[in-house]
């Protein structure tokens, strides 16, 4: 049994049941082409005025100097786990329209549905994607020469989730913990602020 599959209320897709997001991971590479269609999947997700205010920055530990780079604009924390990811990569997004240079008040909403389908597009591979908002903005800026009105915003870890049982401890009981969600019912209202939806009331037969 996949303890970390989504028990869900309503029928969702496979992928999305299955997704989540491990501290350990296999110490074996992702392909190139895998990489590719990760970043393939983020270009086409929606966004405002179709301006794409994405922007990523990915090492591998194949190079070792540059994972290095990217694994010190993370919070010690992460750090901690993610230097065994094979790959990283930094969210940048950018935070004006390039064609006024007005504020896009959409453009962390759409850094982030890009990767929603770049995480949906690793599950249906076989990979695991470790998303995170503990990262130094400003150090990143430093290390990348990130220019104005461009924000770092969050970091993702990627590769082959590790097998639980061969984690250290404090790992492997992150690795096993239940996913935990709120119902449908508080969140999701009708006519008026916390008042569940009768939508979301019923069963499905
Ligand atoms: C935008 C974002 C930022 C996150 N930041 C961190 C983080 O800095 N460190 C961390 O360990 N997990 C981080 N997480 C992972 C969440 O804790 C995790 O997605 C949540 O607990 C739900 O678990 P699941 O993804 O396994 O379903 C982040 C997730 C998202 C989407």
């Amino acid at each position: 049994m996949n303890i970390k599959k989504a028990a869900a209320d309503y029928p969702i897709q496979k992928v999305l049941a299955e997704r989540w997001s491990p501290y350990g991971f296999e110490d074996r590479a992702v392909s190139e082409a895998d990489l590719r269609s990760l970043f393939e999947a983020a270009r086409w997700a929606a966004s405002s005025y179709n301006e794409q205010p994405w922007n990523y920055l990915v090492a591998t530990r194949e190079n070792p100097q540059e994972f290095k780079r990217l694994l010190l604009c993370l919070v010690e924390a992460n750090q901690a786990w993610a230097k065994a990811a094979p790959v990283l990569v930094l969210g940048v997004v950018r935070l004006r329209f390039a064609k006024n240079n007005q504020d896009n008040r959409a453009a962390v909403h759409d850094l982030g549905l890009a990767a929603g389908n770049l995480v949906v597009e690793a599950t249906a591979r076989g990979l695991s994607v470790h998303q995170m908002i503990g990262i130094l903005p400003d150090k990143a800026r430093e290390v990348y020469q990130i220019p104005e009105h461009f924000e770092a915003w969050t970091a993702m870890a990627i590769g082959y989730k590790a097998d639980p049982a061969k984690l250290p401890d404090a790992l492997k009981e992150r690795d096993l913990a239940p996913r935990q969600r709120k119902p449908l019912s508080e969140f999701v209202f009708t006519g008026q602020w916390k008042k569940p939806s009768p939508l979301v009331l019923k069963r499905d037969t």
